[in-house]
C-alpha cells in the first residue's frame, strides 16, 4: 500500500504500481469470476476483466434484454453465459451485481451455490450492512468482499477503453481463506480501478447513499431547479436560465474544477464572480448543513435503505421510475437543456437529440 497525503490526512491506498495487473493476474490465474447481472456494473466489470485476461463468466436471467446484451457483447451461452444459479455454481469468486432490491430476493438461491473457500463479491456494502433488511448473511466458510467503483458502470467501461480509470473503495468483510485482501485487490486492478481506497462495508454503503442523495444527485438536481425557477420568476429566458444554472457549469466550471480544484476554477473566473461566489458559499454551506444532518441519520438508521428496498420490490416500480423521470424530462427546465444541447456545434445539424429523442433540426 502507498501511504499519501490527503488534505493533511495520511491514508494507505493502492495503486497499479505497488500492485500492478500482472500481479493482479497470477493471483487470479485459477479462478473462475462469475458476474452475477448484466445490468450496469455488471458488464462494464465483466468486459473490463475479459479484457485483462482473467477467466470470467456471467450469470443473467435468460429471456431478457440483459441476457441479448450479454450475446451481443459476446458472452456465448453455455460457455461463459449462464442462468444466474449456474453461473454462481462454476464461479469460485461470485460478483454478486444484481440491483440491491434483486440481491434480496434471489439470496436464498445464490447462498445454496457458495462453496467452500469460494469469495462474495458486492460493489456496495447495501446487503451485508443493512442485512435485517435484505436477509443476506453471508456463510462463514467464504470470503466476502467488496470493490465498490465511485462512478457509473458506463464510465467503468469508457474511461477503461480510454486507458484512464475510475477510483474504487474496497474492503474485507470476512477473510476465511486467509487470501481476502489479495483477491480483493487482484478484482479492484482487473475491473480497471484508477487507484483503491480501504473503506468498511458500513462506510462504504453510508457514505454512498449520502453522496448521491446529496451533491452527487439528489441536491445537484434541486439546487439548479430552485436556481432556474427564480430565474424564471423574474422573467429571464428559459435559455438564458437554464444557460446560467447548468450548461456553463456542465460544458466550463466544472471541468476546471476536476482538473484543478475549486480555487483553480474561481481563480479563472472574473473578479465579480469570485468575490461573489466567495461570499455566498459560506451561506449555502450553512443553509443546507441542517438537511445534510438528516440525511445522514436517514441513511444510518436505515430508513433510505428499507425506502429503497420497498419501492424497488414493487411490480411496477419500473413504470413508476419511467414517470419520475418524464416528469423531469418534460419539464420546462430540461426540455430547454435538451435544446440548448442541440445547438451545441458537436450536435448541430443532428436529426434528433440523442438522449431525449427530441426533433432539433432539419
Ligand atoms: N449503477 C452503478 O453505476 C453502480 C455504481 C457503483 C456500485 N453499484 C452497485 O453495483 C451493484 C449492481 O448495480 P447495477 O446498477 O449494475 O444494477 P442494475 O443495473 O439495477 O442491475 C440489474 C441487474 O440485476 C438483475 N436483477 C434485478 N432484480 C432481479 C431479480 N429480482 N432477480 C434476478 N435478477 C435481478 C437484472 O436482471 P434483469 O435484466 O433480468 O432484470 C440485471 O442483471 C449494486 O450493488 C449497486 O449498488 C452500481
Amino acid at each position: 500500500m502507498a501511504k499519501i497525503n490527503f488534505g493533511g490526512v495520511e491514508e494507505e491506498v493502492v495503486t497499479r504500481e505497488e500492485f500492478p495487473l500482472e500481479r493482479a493476474r497470477e493471483v487470479l490465474k485459477n479462478e473462475v469470476v462469475a458476474v452475477l447481472g448484466y445490468g450496469v456494473q455488471g458488464p462494464a466489470q465483466a468486459m473490463n476483466m475479459r479484457d485483462n485476461g482473467i477467466n470470467v463468466i456471467v450469470g443473467q436471467r435468460p429471456g431478457t434484454k440483459n441476457w441479448d446484451k450479454a450475446v451481443a457483447d459476446g458472452w456465448v451461452p453455455g460457455e461463459t453465459l449462464f442462468p444466474l444459479e449456474e453461473a454462481a455454481e462454476r464461479g469460485t469468486i461470485v460478483q454478486y451485481l444484481l440491483s440491491d432490491a434483486g440481491q434480496r430476493s434471489q439470496w436464498s438461491k445464490i447462498v445454496e451455490c457458495l462453496n467452500e473457500g469460494d469469495m462474495l463479491y458486492f460493489s456496495h456494502g447495501f446487503s451485508v450492512t443493512y442485512k435485517d433488511d435484505t436477509g443476506v448473511v453471508p456463510p462463514p466458510n467464504v470470503d466476502v468482499a467488496l470493490v465498490a467503483p465511485k462512478g457509473s458502470g458506463m464510465s467503468v467501461r469508457r474511461n477503461f477503453l480510454a486507458g484512464s480509470g475510475i477510483n474504487a473503495s474496497f474492503a474485507v468483510h470476512q477473510d476465511y481463506t486467509g487470501r481476502a485482501w489479495e483477491r480483493t485487490v487482484a478484482l479492484g486492478i482487473a475491473i480497471g480501478a484508477g487507484y483503491l481506497f480501504p473503506t468498511t462495508f458500513k462506510n462504504e454503503v453510508y457514505s454512498d447513499l449520502t453522496g448521491e442523495r446529496g451533491v452527487l444527485m439528489g441536491a445537484l438536481a434541486g439546487v439548479m431547479e430552485a436556481q432556474y425557477n427564480e430565474l424564471r420568476k423574474h422573467g429571464h429566458s428559459p435559455s438564458e436560465a437554464f444557460n446560467e444554472t447548468v450548461e456553463e457549469l456542465t460544458q466550463s466550471l466544472i471541468r476546471l474544477v476536476g482538473e484543478n480544484g475549486m480555487d483553480w476554477m474561481y481563480a479563472n473566473c472574473s473578479t465579480t464572480a469570485q468575490r461573489g461566489a466567495l461570499d455566498w458559499k459560506n451561506r449555502f454551506r450553512d443553509a443546507v448543513a441542517p438537511l445534510f444532518e438528516q440525511l445522514y441519520e436517514s441513511v444510518a438508521n436505515g430508513t433510505e435503505a428499507r425506502i429503497t428496498l420497498e419501492a424497488n420490490s414493487r411490480p411496477d416500480y419500473r413504470e413508476q421510475l419511467e414517470k419520475e423521470l418524464a416528469e423531469m424530462r418534460n419539464s420546462e427546465m430540461w426540455q430547454a437543456g435538451a435544446a440548448v444541447r442541440a445547438l451545441r456545434p458537436e450536435n448541430w445539424g443532428r436529426e434528433v437529440d440523442k438522449y431525449t429523442g427530441t426533433q432539433v433540426h432539419r
